[in-house]
Formats: structure tokens, sequence, C-alpha cells
């Protein structure tokens, strides 16, 4: 069952080196102001760039640079055992036990009250509590403890600590990860993972646990190593999920797991890849091969520069127009067989790199160096293509829509104070170049709006304000129907990623005015998160429901300076809940 995934980065380009004052707003909040033809013809229309742009863009880096190699991806082969098995005897490299608070509870004597770790200290004399005493583990979440032990079938024992209850998907997803980080370090190629206190939790909810804890071993056993000259192996190849039950709806939901955990892996792998590597042209190659990866389902249209300007896209080419990459508006249609009932878009910002534009990035914490993250939004949207293209759902016809570009500094570049006017003839004073996000998100949504769709949802990594409010592990959520909001928060029950939502005031729009056009595009920096929103509001027809992901904070961690995927779960599942 090792399938690999492959993501070959196939062009790369050198970076512009830019330098001149300005200024940003971000994670340290330092905030200063210094600073268009294309057919309604469905089959595939690619793009066609002159060649001279392609030699600019691509041949000098991949004669100098060429170091990628596409990510092998050996996923584990996961099984179901049934409750009976004797952990004891199980043998393995690593045999790992989910506890809560409550299981590590002890007697007087200083013995486990929960049968299953007390079975397992007697088989090691005690060493189990010692250990968990010594180390002072209580079982709160983010511990762990791993023993090399003889006296058991395993060479290792680890406790996970999953909090003061064992409950929701994430607890699950990240035990998995846990342990596959842990057989990463032990160098194990067969682990078991159970939980102290399987009885406690419901039956029906039994396979959700068990897809998320197999969910988070597929994704933590996933090392990007695409830009490493050596890069070492996963040794990780079964694991055993013990007391979760087992069979045919089992054995559905872990299908499940893994065609949503390619769309996740595929999303990160994405948003990792540098902008000298990932340009918005490559952005679109790798959405056309989803389209003919998953061809029963999906078509794809790739409109270019002349396309977008006959559509009268002036807000997303302004921004483009500094780069000498060229912006490639990304159209993907996903159309199961049989009759579709709903139609949704899902809408991604694709900025392969934000250097900020003429208002400049600058300053400790404006983190441009990471500003190959700023098409997150557009990772999520291909990602649950391709989740969505395995699993392929009924009922419902689903459009991924990116205006992909770079926002640059060059003399074709837009400046502050310039008036550009988007795809429904509103026209915006762009007052900070660095508020570019929105104003491709403004002709991505018009377009969206033109599909027939009654649902849009957007994602976008839009604001710094958004991770001062939320900190860097929860997108903001945005939306004038209580219906969808409700909706995508119970797609989040079910992915376990986490949302809050935020209120659109309209007052705020004041700060938004402009004295000579339709609107400025930036507000001042308070409620930042919200003027962004209510920008976008100005380009959706009333009649759709829509709502926007501002999700600046969770698209990266720091702490695995890497991707996370955010967004592509729960997507997916808004999707199948759409479905019928
Ligand atoms: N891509 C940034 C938002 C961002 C900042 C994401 C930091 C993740 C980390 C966006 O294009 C941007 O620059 N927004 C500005 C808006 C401001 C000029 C109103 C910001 O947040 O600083
Ligand atoms: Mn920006
Ligand atoms: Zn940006």
């Amino acid at each position: 069952m090792a399938s690999s995934i492959r993501v070959a980065s196939t062009s790369f380009t050198l970076l512009a080196s830019t330098s001149s004052p300005a200024s940003c707003y971000c994670r340290s909040r330092c905030l200063t102001f210094t600073k268009f033809r294309f057919g309604p013809i469905w089959d595939i229309s690619f793009a066609v760039t002159s060649r001279r742009a392609r030699r600019m863009a691509h041949s000098i880096a991949r004669a100098t640079l060429g170091l990628t190699q596409p990510n092998t991806i050996d996923q584990p082969k996961i099984l179901f055992a049934a409750k009976e098995i004797d952990l004891a005897e199980w043998k393995g490299d690593i045999l790992a036990v989910g506890v809560t608070e409550k299981d590590l509870t002890k007697d007087d004597n200083s013995k486990f009250q929960n049968s299953i770790l007390q079975k397992l200290d007697a088989k090691l004399s005690g060493l189990l509590s010692e250990a968990s005493s010594e180390e002072d583990f209580t079982g709160k979440a983010g511990q762990s403890t791993f023993l090399r032990v003889p006296g058991l079938g395993s060479k290792r024992i680890g406790l996970i600590g999953l909090g003061a209850s064992a409950s929701g998907p994430s607890t699950f997803r990240t035990l998995g990860e846990a342990v596959a980080a842990a057989a990463k370090s032990a160098q194990a190629s067969k682990i078991a993972i159970t939980l102290a206190s399987s009885e406690e939790i419901p039956e029906e909810f039994k396979p959700t646990a068990a897809s998320a804890i197999a969910s988070g071993a597929i994704i933590g056993t996933f090392d990007d190593n695409r830009f490493k000259s050596e890069s070492k192996k996963p040794t990780l190849e079964s694991v055993d999920i013990v007391g979760l039950g087992s069979g045919s709806e089992l054995e559905k939901k872990l299908k499940y797991a893994e065609n949503l955990c390619s769309g996740v892996i595929f999303g990160r792998e994405l948003v990792n890849a540098p902008a000298n590597v990932l340009t918005p042209g490559v952005l679109a190659e790798e959405a056309k091969r989803i389209a003919s990866e998953y061809s029963d389902v999906f078509t794809a249209k790739i409109l270019d520069l002349e396309h977008c300007k006959e559509l009268k896209m002036g807000s997303y080419l302004a921004v483009a127009a500094a780069s000498a990459n060229p912006p490639h508006f990304i159209h993907l249609c996903y159309k199961p067989s049989g009759e579709v009932k709903t139609k949704l878009a899902l809408v991604g910002k694709g900025l392969t790199f934000d250097s900020g534009g003429y208002n400049i990035k600058t300053g400790p914490g404006c983190m441009i160096e990471l500003m190959k993250f700023d098409m997150g939004g557009s990772a999520a949207v291909l990602g649950a293509a391709k989740a969505l293209g395995r699993i392929k759902p009924a009922g419902v016809e689903v459009h991924f829509i990116v205006a992909a570009c770079e926002n640059m500094i060059s003399g074709t570049g837009m400046r502050p104070g310039d008036i550009v006017t988007a795809s429904n003839g509103k026209t915006i004073e762009v007052n900070n170049t660095d508020a570019e996000g929105r104003l491709t998100l403004a002709d991505a949504l018009v377009y969206a709006c033109k599909q027939g769709v009654s649902k849009i949802v957007d994602l976008a990594t839009l604001t710094g304000a958004c991770i001062v409010a939320l900190g860097p592990s929860v997108a903001g959520v945005f939306s004038p129907s209580d219906d969808l909001a409700k909706e995508v928060f119970a797609a989040s029950e079910v992915s376990g990623e986490k949302f809050w939502r935020l209120p659109m005031e309209e007052s705020y729009w004041e700060s938004m005015k402009s004295g000579v056009a339709d609107m400025v595009n930036t507000g001042g920096r308070q409620g930042g998160s919200i003027t962004a929103a209510l920008f976008l509001k100005q380009f959706v027809d009333e009649k759709v429901q829509w709502l926007h992901i501002d999700m600046a904070g969770p698209v990266w961690s720091d702490k695995k300076r890497s991707a996370t995927g955010f967004g592509v779960a729960t997507m997916v599942e808004w999707v199948l809940k759409n479905s019928s």
C-alpha cells in the first residue's frame, strides 16, 4: 500500500533582490505608513506564456540551482487490531499508549488504577509508574515519555498525554503525530498505538478517533526533503491501532483519511516550495496536473494575462504588474457524474511571494523571508481539490479559483496612490501596495460569483492583524451569513482545525473611504482584519452566501519551520456536507 505522491518542482527562477525603506505590520505589530480572451468552452485551455518570459522566469535558475527532487512519500500501512490483543505480548518497536490525566491517578501504594497501565506496569516491575512520577508526567496534552524496556514484546513503551479528557479529533491527530515523531527518532519500523481508556470513548466516535490517529501518523511521518541535498528515508512501515475496533466502516474511514492526507501533504509542499521554484506559472502547472490526474471529475482553465485583461481584472493585474513572472488565473471545476444539486466555489489567495511592493516589508518581524507562504490560501484550495478528486463526492459541483501572481517592485509596478478598476467596475485607490491580497481576491471573487454558485468560501493569508488578534494557531472567520458560518464551523468540528468568528462591523467602512475613488485598499491599523473583510465584501454578489477565512497565523508552524496544510481538511469536510 506504500503509495508515492510526487510533486515535481518543474522550474526555478532567481529572486530579485530589493532594498528600499518602507514599512510593515505583522507578528511584531510594527505599522508605519512610510511606506484580460477566453472562450466559454470548458475544454482545457492553457495560457500561452511568451517564450521570452518563460526563459526569464525559469531557465537561468534551472541551470544553476538544480537542487530539487520530488518527495517519495511512503505512507505507513495502518492496521486496526481488535481489543482482545495482549498488549504486553505485542511485538514491535514502540508500543504507545495515549493517557488522560485521569488515567494516571495512582492509589496509596503509588500504583496505577487504570487496568491497562496496571498490567503493563506489573510486567515492567513498576518501572512505568516510577518513571511517570520521576518525570512528573501527569498526562497533560503535549507531554510524552518513551522508555527502552525489557520484559515486553515491544522494544519501547511510550506514554503520550492527551490532557484532561480524550475528546475531539485534534487530540487524536496530535497523538498520531507525536508517535510518528517518536518513531522517527527511534528509527522504528513497527509501532502500535492504543488508549488507556478506549472503553470510555463512545462506540459511534471510535472510527473517527481511529482515523484521526491514522491521519496524525501519516502526516507526522511525512518530511519535505525536496530541497535537501541528503535526506533520511522514513523508517516507519506499519501502525497497529489497537482497541478502537476494526471492520469495514473503519476501513472506509481510513481510506478517507488517506485521501485527505494526500491533499494536506500536497498543500504543505506547495507552501514549503520557495518563490524561486513555485512561481504563478508553476502553481498553474500543479493545478493542471490535478485536473489531468482526476480527469473523470476535473476540468482546468488557466487564464493568461491577455485573458485577464479582457475580463477587466484591473485590480488583480495591478498587483502582478511589477513581476517578471507573469500572472496565471487558475480555475479548476469539479463535476461528479450524476445530478448536481449544489454549486460551490473555493477561492484562495495565491501570492507566490509578497515583498510588499513599494510599501516594502522591512524591519524585524515583518517576515518578508517567509512570504512564500502568501499562497497558503491557494494551497488549501488545491489541496482540497486533490483530496476531492480522490474522494469523488456526489451531487456537488465545486469551482477552485486562484488569481496567482507575485507582489514585487519594478518600474512597471503599481505605485502607492494609483487608482485601479476591478472587474465589477469598482475603483480602488491603492494607499498601500502591501495590502495586495485583497486586490487579487477582488477580481477572483467577482469571477467566482459569475459561475452560478450559491456559496463561496475564500481562504487567504490576508492580514498580520489577524495574527495579533488570534495568535498563530487560530484562523479568523468573517461572514454576513450565519448559515454558512454554521456549516463551516460544523466542518471544523470534524477536521479539528481552529477557527474563530469575528464581526463584519459596517461602521468601520468609514476608514475605507477615498476622496477620489470608490474606496481605498487600507483602513487604519485598528481592526485591520475586519476592514480587509469589509473590502472583500464589495466584490461579492449579495445573492451569494460568502465566508472569508483569514489564515495568516495557522498557515505556518514556527516550531516545525514548515507549512501546516491548514484549511484543506475543513474545506474537504465542508464540501462533503454539501454533497448528496
Ligand atoms: N501577506 C500579508 C499578510 C501577512 C502578514 C500574512 C504577516 C502573514 C504574516 C498581506 O499581504 C499584508 O501585507 N497585509 C498587510 C495589510 C496592511 C498593509 C493593511 C499587513 O497585514 O501588514
Ligand atoms: Mn502584503
Ligand atoms: Zn500578502
